[in-house]
């Protein structure tokens, strides 16, 4: 028997995104796990810089907070020709998660047809609409996603033990997360479940998800990103779960870089590897994962580590000169094949079958 809600009840411990008069305030991703900072965000130009800089991050957050920069960015001037500086601004800070297009897409539907006079109010309205609704699909893929762990329980009877990358918690949306959505669900149902948290090098947004366990009591350890293949071999993983940036209309899925080698390494030792994400994170206009644009960060952040100090300034503290020669792709993309299944709002597909979810989707 179902012992949960269809949409359980999730309170983010400090929003990540809200609004603030003709602002919003979020919260500062680059202070964390040793800051809970804040930041007040009043200009398009603050709202692009914070996407760009990763302070707001994480595919979901990205697309709700970019909703908002539009309103913001109409706030003295309604024109097409500013609606048209907003999309294009908020459009290029970052390339890979589709939901940003999603939403501006959106965000430029619902404003583009509307007399100038009519569109501020609107695109408040409208964001708003989009990051309640980001909240409503993260219940939603708890609700589905959780059966995954009751299957482990039933038939093993014990503690489920689940792998994942990067940050897919409510840090990178406006809800409980999309990977780790369903393993707050088991937490809240008496389920033992621990976390494997693989620390997501270079930006380390492993860090966060060990952050957010550890404030919801959840079970975890964090693991150097070279340690999953070994945690695969020995048996001790029940299933992996991670987010996505863009999945392709044939279920190739692009996420944080690594996300590809733990598939490989789960399909060798037969775990089961799940994608979580929602519908504002297909892209059924993009064919398959050659056609994902991934993201280059450049090669500072591999050459350095960053940290908070005492002080809760962020600092970078070199691990090679300068004149070292270094690579950062961002993203990978895990092929369908790989991909056990795609947990959405709408339940769990096998990844070629997304459409059959979706027929209205564009
Ligand atoms: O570069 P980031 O931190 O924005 O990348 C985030 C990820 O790769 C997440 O796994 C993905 O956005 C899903 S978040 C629900």
């Amino acid at each position: 028997m179902r012992l949960m809600p269809t949409h359980p009840i999730f309170t983010q411990p400090v929003p990540t995104l809200a609004r603030d008069g003709d602002a919003i305030v979020v919260l500062d991703q680059t202070r964390l796990p040793f800051r809970t900072e804040q930041r007040r965000l009043a200009t398009l130009a603050a709202v692009a810089t914070a996407i760009q800089s990763m302070e707001v991050r994480g595919a979901p957050l990205i697309g709700a907070t970019a909703a908002f920069g539009v309103a913001i960015a109409l706030g003295s001037d309604t024109s097409d020709a500013q609606l048209d500086i907003a999309l294009k601004t908020l459009a290029a800070t970052r390339p890979t998660a589709v939901n940003l297009h999603w939403a501006l897409g959106r965000m430029e539907a619902r404003l583009r047809p509307l007399p100038a006079s009519a569109r501020l109010d609107a695109a408040w309205a409208e964001a708003e609409t989009i990051r309640a609704g980001d909240a409503e699909t993260c219940a939603a893929i708890g609700a589905h996603g959780v059966a995954l762990l009751e299957a482990v329980v039933a038939r093993r009877n014990g503690l489920v033990r689940v792998m994942t990358h990067c940050n897919a918690g409510w840090l990178a949306t406006c809800g409980a997360g999309t990977a780790l959505a369903p393993v707050y669900a088991a937490h809240a149902l008496g389920i033992a479940v621990h976390v494997w948290v693989s620390e997501t090098r270079p930006r380390n947004q492993g860090l966060l998800t060990a952050w957010e366990l550890r404030e919801a009591g959840v079970p975890h350890s964090v693991i150097a990103d070279n340690a999953a293949g070994i945690l695969l071999a020995r048996g001790e993983v029940d299933l992996v779960i991670t987010g996505a940036d863009r999945v392709a209309a044939n279920g190739d899925s692009a996420n944080k870089v690594g996300t590809y080698l733990k598939a490989l390494a789960a399909r060798e030792h037969g775990v089961p590897f799940h994608i979580a994400a929602p519908l504002s994170t297909i892209d059924f206009a993009c064919p398959d994962g050659t056609a994902i644009p991934i993201e280059d960060r450049g090669p500072a952040e591999v050459r350095s580590v960053q940290g908070v100090a005492a002080d809760g300034s962020v600092q970078n503290v070199a691990l090679v000169p300068d004149t070292t020669g270094a690579a950062n792709p961002a993203f990978d993309v895990t092929p369908a094949r790989l991909i056990t299944s795609i947990i959405t709002e709408r339940g769990a597909s096998h990844p070629g079958r997304l459409r059959d979810l979706f027929p209205e989707a564009p």
